[in-house]
């Protein structure tokens, strides 16, 4: 691999070990840091995913149970269900994995969760401390942009006066990256469904992050000479997975570049586990 590749999972690695000292820390106070996760249906995807977090919580000494119901379950169940988490003095972090059921109401689950245990930084207060820039206060800050951000910054680029365009407006990655960005002086263009002229927007971006889930949307010719490419982009196309990115063709246009599987994805889970400590730390003993 060479330089310009950023290694997404060799940072994650340093940021688990700096964590695992933590909790074990933590853990000598009197108590280990605790995550309780939510997994509604059975998509092999949200799954993998949810194992995946469990196993890395494990590794750590976080302690993880998981929720698993069934794909019918009422909105009202699952909502005492959080109540008994938000009372458990054993649970620091509460994730729901998403999407839910098409007949449960999303934004209302979201802002039952105690917003000192949104670890996902999905809740309203923890969106609207982002939007203002309220760093002082407790705030979760949602993963997989906090994780964005970090392999940003472990390039040493200066991001501030930079243009920084992102290709997805979502909740969970383009709107918080976008803030993240803002908050560090960047120029931020947010793409979407309805931008008139991808490429031109694109090929503007010293910074272009793609969070959209569409295989090779980003093409060598969207690209700046010289730009930061991060790429969320998980999809799979026989049977391997690949992200927005034509990686190949991109890398030889990007100064530095995230492969996928192994960039942005690990970071997303080491920022998760970050937030769950900092939760604990919160919480108290
Ligand atoms: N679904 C897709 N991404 C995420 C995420 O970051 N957190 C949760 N809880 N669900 C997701």
């Amino acid at each position: 691999m060479s330089d310009k590749i950023i290694n997404g999972s060799k940072l994650a690695g340093e940021i688990k070990e700096n964590l695992k000292t933590e909790v074990k820390k933590l853990k000598e106070e009197g108590r280990a840091p605790g995550q309780a996760t939510i997994l509604i249906g059975n998509d092999p995807a949200a799954k993998s995913y949810v194992n995946m977090k469990k196993k890395v919580a494990k590794n750590l000494g976080i302690k993880s149970q998981v929720h698993n119901l069934d794909s019918d379950i009422e909105e009202k169940e699952l909502i005492n269900l959080i109540y008994d988490l938000n009372n458990d003095r054993d649970v620091d972090g509460i994730l729901i994995q998403l999407p839910l059921p098409e007949h449960i109401n999303e934004t209302k689950v979201i802002e039952n969760i105690d917003s000192t245990k949104d670890v996902d930084g999905f809740h309203p207060l923890n969106t609207g401390r982002l939007f203002s820039n309220l760093k002082e206060n407790l705030n979760f800050v949602p993963c997989t942009p906090a994780g964005v951000l970090e392999l940003i910054k472990s390039t040493g680029i200066e991001i501030q006066g930079k243009k920084a365009v992102i290709v997805g407006h979502s909740n969970i990655v383009g709107k918080p990256a976008a803030h993240l960005l803002l908050d560090e002086f960047a120029t931020v263009t947010v793409c979407h469904i309805h931008t008139k002229d991808l490429a031109k927007e694109t090929k503007q971006a010293d910074i272009l992050i793609s969070a959209v889930g569409k295989a090779d949307l980003i093409t060598a010719d969207m690209v700046k000479e010289g730009a930061v490419v991060i790429d969320v982009g998980i999809n799979k196309v026989d049977g391997e997975i690949t992200g927005d990115v034509d990686f190949e063709a991109v890398k030889e246009k990007a100064s530095y570049i995230t492969p996928v599987p192994g960039g942005s994805g690990p970071m997303t889970i080491a920022m998760l586990m970050a937030n769950t400590v900092k939760a604990r730390k919160y919480h108290g003993v």
